[in-house]
């Protein structure tokens, strides 16, 4: 821990800093404040590291609290186990920063897809998709500040003393020491570690990048798309795609990767509009966890509030609070409560941004950054403007003006809410056995269907079900093994219901429907079967009301 001095309205403050390191790379974080003068930041720095001495405990890095309930080591070894992610390439021993989704995880993954497109695209009237390819104009990168800002932001430098190399972010570069001794590092010598990804197109090998965000599509796409979908202001642009960064530390496991998906919108709107006419109570009255930037300045933790509260202390504007609402009320659908959203710093915040919210999740192994919503203003297209020297002005009926949009951001890292989704959602029941809780609407395989033994009668019945579901619903077939094997293997890989055709059957023409989490049984005829199973898996109807409850 080191004390740093800093100037706000010509007045000095000192700080408390400390040096971190997350995985190969080092930066520099806020320990709290010091006071006004450097001998009351060294009073308090001698405090601190007392108090470390005693209690070590009370000083874990970010992302250690003992709350484990699944390491993710355990996550990642889970996840290979039962063909939900690979690493890449490993019969040659793998890329760092590279995964495979699997059979079950690429069902899980496109499920997740398709929630967050049916919920930001689909039911809105403002809002289109689109999908942009992944290499554009090597001029995008440039106008949009990549190349000169984002690219350059790695460093790797030696430490003086001890030699050891550190990875760190421009920010910190030159206000830092080294986390193994403390020792100076060689600045002069700094290297810089490009993140874009260049390849070349064409005979005349021209460099282009491969994109390192979504968003610069629907910016270049955006006054085509206005004019054909003939879309009035206020309206969106969305769009889930592969982003390739080259991080400097790939690391635990799908979080930080040098391949990984986004799925974000930007949402146009005239800069004069301050009002939101969609800001509803419900948006209004959603609690939250908020850390904001001068809590964190001052080392403070996250307190509790609402929307109508942040838009009242004018931490946010409108749009930018109904935004930032219906993210949370998104991740609140599909089961992910444990967020806290976390305002950036004024030295946080991205080249574009003029304030920006991190909502970050509660995972087993720390709280970590799963989504942003940032305010890009006009910053984009402007920029665009002036380096293809096309206007993209539009013309706004409302106010029957020529303006340039500004843009609210939410984006989210789908392979980071895929994570939490697993971390969630994996528990252990009396017997040890894992069982898998995701919610129905995303699990891979919806439901398996069982003969109660192998033999042709019930075979029959249970292959003309199974037949007859799969058209419409993921289901498999299992017939292997006891009937107990049978659920522990789909509890296992989050199946939400076990379809049983057994004696009873024969006779009744139903079957039994098994309940993943709390093991009730239901009968329910043949006839109903599949509607009924759609409702279960669409949470429209209590498990015990969909059928006949088995006492
Ligand atoms: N257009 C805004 C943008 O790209 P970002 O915060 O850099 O913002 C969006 O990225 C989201 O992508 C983050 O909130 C995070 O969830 C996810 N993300 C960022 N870098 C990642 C990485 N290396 N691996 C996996 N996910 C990542």
């Amino acid at each position: 821990m080191y004390i740093v001095k800093q100037k706000v309205n010509g007045k000095d403050y000192f700080y408390i800093r400390k040096s971190v390191r997350e995985g190969e790379k080092v930066h520099s974080t806020l320990v709290c404040y010091g006071g006004k003068t450097r001998e009351d930041a060294e009073r308090k720095l001698n405090e601190l590291n007392s108090e470390k001495e005693n209690n070590k405990n009370e000083f874990l890095e970010k992302g250690t609290e003992e709350k484990k309930q699944i390491t993710i080591e355990e996550l990642a070894n889970f996840c290979k186990s039962k063909g939900f992610v690979y690493p890449s390439s490993a019969i040659y021993g793998g890329l760092a920063g590279f995964w495979d989704f699997g059979p079950l995880g690429v069902e899980l993954f496109n499920n997740l897809k398709q929630d967050w497109w049916n919920f930001f695209v689909k039911q809105r009237e403002n809002m289109v998709g689109i999908e942009a390819s992944i290499i554009s104009h090597p001029k995008t990168w440039k106008a949009s500040g990549h190349i000169t800002n984002f690219n350059v932001n790695d460093y790797l430098v030696v430490c003086k003393n001890c030699k050891k190399s550190s990875k760190i972010d421009k920010p910190d570069l030159e206000k830092i020491k080294c986390p193994n001794c403390s020792g100076e590092f060689d600045w002069a010598n700094a290297k810089i570690v490009e993140q874009m990804f260049k390849t070349k197109v064409g005979s005349e090998q021209t460099e282009v990048y491969l994109r390192g965000e979504t968003a610069q599509g629907m910016f270049l796409d955006f006054k085509q798309i206005m004019q054909t979908s003939r879309m009035p202001l206020p309206f969106g642009i969305a769009q889930i795609g592969r982003c390739f960064r080259n991080e400097i530390a790939p690391r635990d496991f799908l979080f930080r990767s040098r391949e990984f998906h986004i799925g974000e919108l930007e949402f146009f709107l005239n800069p004069e509009e301050k009002e939101c006419d969609l800001l509803s109570k419900e948006h209004l009255n959603l609690k939250l966890k908020f850390l904001s930037a001068e809590a964190q300045e001052k080392g403070e933790k996250s307190k509790k509030t609402t929307i109508g509260k942040m838009l009242k202390e004018k931490r946010i504007g409108e749009w930018h609070a109904y935004w930032l609402a219906e993210q949370i009320m998104w991740f609140n659908s599909i089961g992910l409560s444990e967020i806290k959203i976390r305002e950036h710093t004024k030295s946080e915040l991205s080249h574009y941004s003029s304030a920006t919210f991190d909502i970050d999740y509660e995972y087993g192994f720390g709280s970590m950054e799963i989504a942003g919503n940032a305010d890009r203003g006009q910053y984009d297209l402007t920029q665009h403007q002036k380096a293809s020297s096309q206007s993209l002005e539009i013309f706004d009926e409302k106010t029957n003006s020529k303006i340039l949009p500004k843009v609210i951001e939410p984006s989210f890292g789908i392979e980071r809410i895929f994570l939490a989704l697993i971390t969630k959602a994996y528990s252990k029941n009396k017997k040890g056995e894992t069982i898998l809780k995701l919610p129905a609407k995303l699990s891979p395989v919806k439901a398996a269907i069982f003969p109660i033994v192998k033999k042709p009668e019930f075979e029959k019945i249970a292959r003309k079900v199974f037949e007859d579901l799969k058209k419409e619903i993921n289901v498999t077939y299992d017939s292997s093994g006891s009937v107990g094997r049978r659920y522990a293997r789909n509890d296992e890989i989050g199946t939400p219901f076990c379809i049983t055709i057994d004696g009873d059957s024969l006779k009744n023409d139903d079957v039994t429907i098994r309940n993943r989490d709390d093991t009730r049984q239901i009968r329910v005829k043949i006839s109903d079967l599949k509607e009924t199973l759609k409702k279960l898996i669409e949470n429209e109807i209590l498990f015990e009301k969909a059928g006949k409850l088995i006492k």
